[in-house]
C-alpha cells in the first residue's frame, strides 16, 4: 500500500531539500540557530486537503489531533483546509481559537479535565466534550449548572482493543485510564437522559497510534457503530460518531497505509451500519504533519572509541524525546550528502544514556544532518532539561520561508531558574 507521503528529497547534487528547495537555503534564509524544526506548510495542506476529498460528499469532520503539532501556522493552514480540532486542554483551546478556529468544530478530550477548562468549553459552545469516565459526566453536569448553560457531551468509550504498538501509545484495552469502559455505556446515556443540564451529541472513541492498517481502527469503529445504532434505536439523541486518529506514518522500517484509506475504511464502514445520518469525525494527529517537518541539527564534533563511532550533535532528547521514551526510530542523514557509508551512532548533549538517536550510514563526518519526519511529537514534547533552550521553528510554503520562531535562547532559561 501506499506510504504517507513527504516532500522531503535530495536534489541532484545531493542535497536535502524540503517542498523543493535546499533546507540549507531555508536555514540560511530563516536565521535561527540549529536545532531547528524546519515544516513545508504546503505538505501539511495537501495532507489535509487529499484526506478531505476521501471522504467524498459524505459529512464529516477532521478534527486535527492539535498536542501532536500546535504550531500556530500550522493550525491557520490547516483551518484554510478546512479541518477543525480535537483539543486535550484549556490551553489548547486558547491557542485554537486565537488560530481562528471555531469553537464549533472542536471537541475536547482528556480523563482529568480541570473545572475551567470544562467552564470554558461550555461557555464556547465546543462541539462537544468528550466525557471519559461516569464520574467525570457528574462533575460537568455540575458546571453546566452553575454556568446555567447545557454540556453539549460526547462518550468516548473504551473499545477493549488491543492495536500492535509501543505500550506508551496503546489506549484502547481494558487496562488504558482512557475511555468509559463499554459495560457502562448505557449507565452513561441515562445519566445523560436524566439531567436537564447534559446534551448528548456523540460516540467517539481512539484506539491507539502509528497504526500500520485500518483494521485495529476498523475494529474500534465497530463498536462505536454498534453503540450508536442501539442509541439511535432506543431514540435516543446523536448528532455525531468520533473514530479517533491513530494514521501511522512511514518511519522507514516500516510503511504504513495512506490516512485516505483510513478515510475510507471509515465512511465503508459508517455505511455498512447504516449511520449515514450522524456526522463523522476523525482526529488525525500525526499524518497530518509529522512528515512534513524535520529537525536540522549540528554537528559539535564526532568520537572514536573502541566499542563505537559516535556522532554528537546539538539536538538531545529535550528536543526530539520520542527515541528516548518510546524506542522510536527516525531516519538520519546529512544535510549534504558525503562520500561513504560509515556509520555513526548518532547521540545528542544531555547527561542520559537513553539521549541516543541510533546508528545511522551517513559517511564522512558531516557538519549538519537531518532527523526526518518529525513534524509530529517533536517540538510540542520539548524541554529545557540540562539547561538547554527550546528549539527554533521554520516555516516554509512555496519552497521559501514565510515565519520563524527562534529559540528563546539559554538566558531565557537561566532568568526563570534564577527567579524560581
Ligand atoms: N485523539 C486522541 C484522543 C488522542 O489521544 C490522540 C493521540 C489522537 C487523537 C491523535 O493520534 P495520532 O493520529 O497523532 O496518532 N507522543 C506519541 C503519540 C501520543 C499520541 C497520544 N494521543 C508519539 O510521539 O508517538
Amino acid at each position: 500500500m501506499s506510504a504517507a507521503m513527504t516532500t522531503f528529497a535530495r536534489d541532484q547534487d545531493g542535497h536535502a531539500t524540503l517542498g523543493g528547495t535546499r533546507l540549507s537555503t531555508l536555514l540560511e534564509q530563516a536565521h535561527v540557530p540549529t536545532p531547528a524544526y524546519v515544516y513545508d506548510l504546503d505538505g501539511i495542506e495537501r495532507a489535509a486537503s487529499q484526506l478531505k476529498q476521501a471522504f467524498g460528499s459524505r459529512r464529516h469532520l477532521i478534527a486535527y489531533a492539535m498536542k501532536a503539532n500546535g504550531a500556530g501556522s500550522i493550525l491557520r493552514t490547516l483551518r484554510d483546509a478546512g479541518t477543525g480540532v480535537c483539543l486535550v486542554s484549556g490551553g489548547e483551546m486558547k491557542v485554537a481559537l486565537g488560530a481562528g478556529i471555531l469553537p464549533g468544530r472542536m471537541v475536547i478530550s482528556g480523563v482529568a479535565k480541570a473545572d475551567w477548562e470544562i467552564d470554558m468549553a461550555i461557555s464556547q459552545g465546543l462541539y462537544a466534550i468528550q466525557v471519559e469516565s461516569l464520574e467525570e459526566l457528574a462533575r460537568i453536569a455540575g458546571r453546566a449548572r452553575s454556568l446555567g448553560r447545557q454540556a453539549r457531551v460526547g462518550l468516548r468509550i473504551n473499545p477493549g482493543v488491543e492495536i500492535e504498538s509501543h505500550s506508551h501509545i496503546a489506549t484502547g484495552h481494558d487496562a488504558a485510564k482512557f475511555g468509559i469502559p463499554r459495560a457502562d455505556v448505557s449507565a452513561a446515556f441515562e445519566r445523560i437522559d436524566a439531567s436537564e443540564w447534559l446534551v448528548s451529541v456523540g460516540v467517539s472513541t481512539h484506539v491507539g497510534s502509528m497504526l500500520p492498517t485500518p483494521k485495529a481502527y476498523v475494529e474500534s469503529a465497530t463498536a462505536v457503530c454498534e453503540i450508536a445504532r442501539q442509541r439511535l434505536a432506543s431514540g435516543g439523541t446523536l448528532e455525531y460518531m468520533n473514530f479517533g486518529g491513530g494514521f501511522g506514518i512511514d518511519y522507514g522500517p516500516q510503511a504504513a497505509d495512506a490516512p485516505t484509506e483510513f478515510a475510507q475504511a471509515a465512511v465503508t464502514l459508517a455505511a455498512k451500519h447504516g449511520l449515514d445520518e450522524l456526522e463523522l469525525v476523525v482526529e488525525p494527529g500525526r499524518s497530518l504533519v509529522g512528515p512534513y517537518g524535520m529537525l536540522v541539527a549540528s554537528v559539535r564534533q564526532g568520537k572514536e572509541s573502541p566499542a563505537r563511532r559516535w556522532l554528537m550533535i546539538d539536538a538531545g532528547m529535550n528536543d526530539l524525546l520520542r527515541p528516548a521514551l518510546y524506542g522510536a526510530f527516525h531516519r538520519i542523514e546529512p544535510l549534504e550528502r558525503l562520500p561513504g557509508t560509515k556509520e555513526w551512532r548518532v547521540v545528542g548533549p544531555i547527561c542520559e544514556s537513553s539521549d541516543d538517536f541510533g546508528t545511522h550510514a551517513l559517511g564522512e563526518l558531516p557538519e549538519r544532518v537531518v532527523v526526518r519526519d518529525t513534524g509530529a511529537y517533536g517540538f510540542v514534547m520539548a524541554s529545557e532539561y540540562n539547561g538547554r533552550a527550546l528549539p527554533s521553528e521554520v516555516f516554509t510554503k512555496n519552497g521559501t520561508v514565510v515565519h520563524t520562531s527562534p529559540s528563546p535562547g539559554v538566558d531565557f532559561w537561566v532568568e526563570r531558574r534564577l527567579q524560581a
